[in-house]
């Protein structure tokens, strides 16, 4: 490759992993069966172990989706059901401040503040309604294959999320969409050996809405790579 291009390729791939941000406000235009398959097929090119290639995508939109946002509101609501991969009880430190900074962004970027309980039930309930997104794919992966297989599926879902860029769209990658896993196995066909491990709403973003203004920062290099030599 020559110096240009790779020049070229580098500043391509920079903006588009600059460009990347979970989005949580959709316009209502559905995207094509063909684009959907488009992004699809980019994101299979991702690496997985011995190419077993685990993952399993279920797409959905129309009356369907409806149909899981209503469902799945009401499971929360009862607190119906577990997560197929447990959820995190606690985040010790760093973890912890670095949740607590991502959530005071978001809530800040929303428009709301501390004392308003309504809207942040509202925010977190907009989860279930996927933002208003079209469409959403809802991921799985063999429960038999073991943890690279989650492994391999966040391989997946990163190409996922940056072919979305690159196409000009926009997605919010969402465990809360894995929280009631009975509420999507009685809506899709989900075999009994695959974890749901998580949704993704995708479409064209509202660049309009206060959520999707929310950038988070990242820690430095150095703060989580070690080098070794000599
Ligand atoms: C596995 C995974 C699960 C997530 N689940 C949710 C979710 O349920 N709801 C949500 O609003 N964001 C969710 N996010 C988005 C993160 O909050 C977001 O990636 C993080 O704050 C960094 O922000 P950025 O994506 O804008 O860079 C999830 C991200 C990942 C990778």
């Amino acid at each position: 490759m020559s110096a240009t291009l790779n020049e070229f390729s580098r500043d391509l791939l920079g903006g588009i992993l600059r460009n990347r941000h979970s989005t949580r406000a959709f316009l209502s235009t559905a995207l094509s069966r063909d684009q959907i398959n488009r992004i699809l097929e980019a994101s299979s090119l991702a690496p997985s172990w011995c190419n077993t290639q685990p993952w399993r995508v279920h797409v959905v939109s129309g009356q369907m989706l409806q149909r899981i946002s209503k469902d799945l509101i009401i499971a929360a609501r009862d607190r119906d059901d577990v997560p197929d991969i447990p959820f995190a009880s606690e985040y010790p430190e760093p973890f912890g401040g670095r949740k607590q900074n991502a959530d005071a962004d978001l809530q800040s970027a929303r428009g709301l503040t501390n004392s308003d309980y309504r809207g942040q039930i509202e925010a977190v309930r907009s989860n279930w309604r996927f933002f208003n997104a079209p469409q959403v794919i809802f991921l799985t992966t063999p429960k038999s294959l073991g943890s690279y297989a989650l492994l391999d599926l966040g391989c997946f879902l990163q190409s996922f999320l940056l072919t979305c860029v690159a196409e000009g769209l926009a997605a919010c990658p969402q465990a809360s969409l894995a929280q009631y896993p009975k509420v999507i196995r009685s809506h899709l066909s989900i075999d009994d050996d695959e974890l749901l491990v998580c949704g993704v709403s995708f479409g064209w973003p509202d660049p309009t809405a206060g959520a999707n203004q929310c950038r988070t920062g990242r820690i430095g290099v150095l703060d989580f790579a070690k080098f070794y030599g000599e």
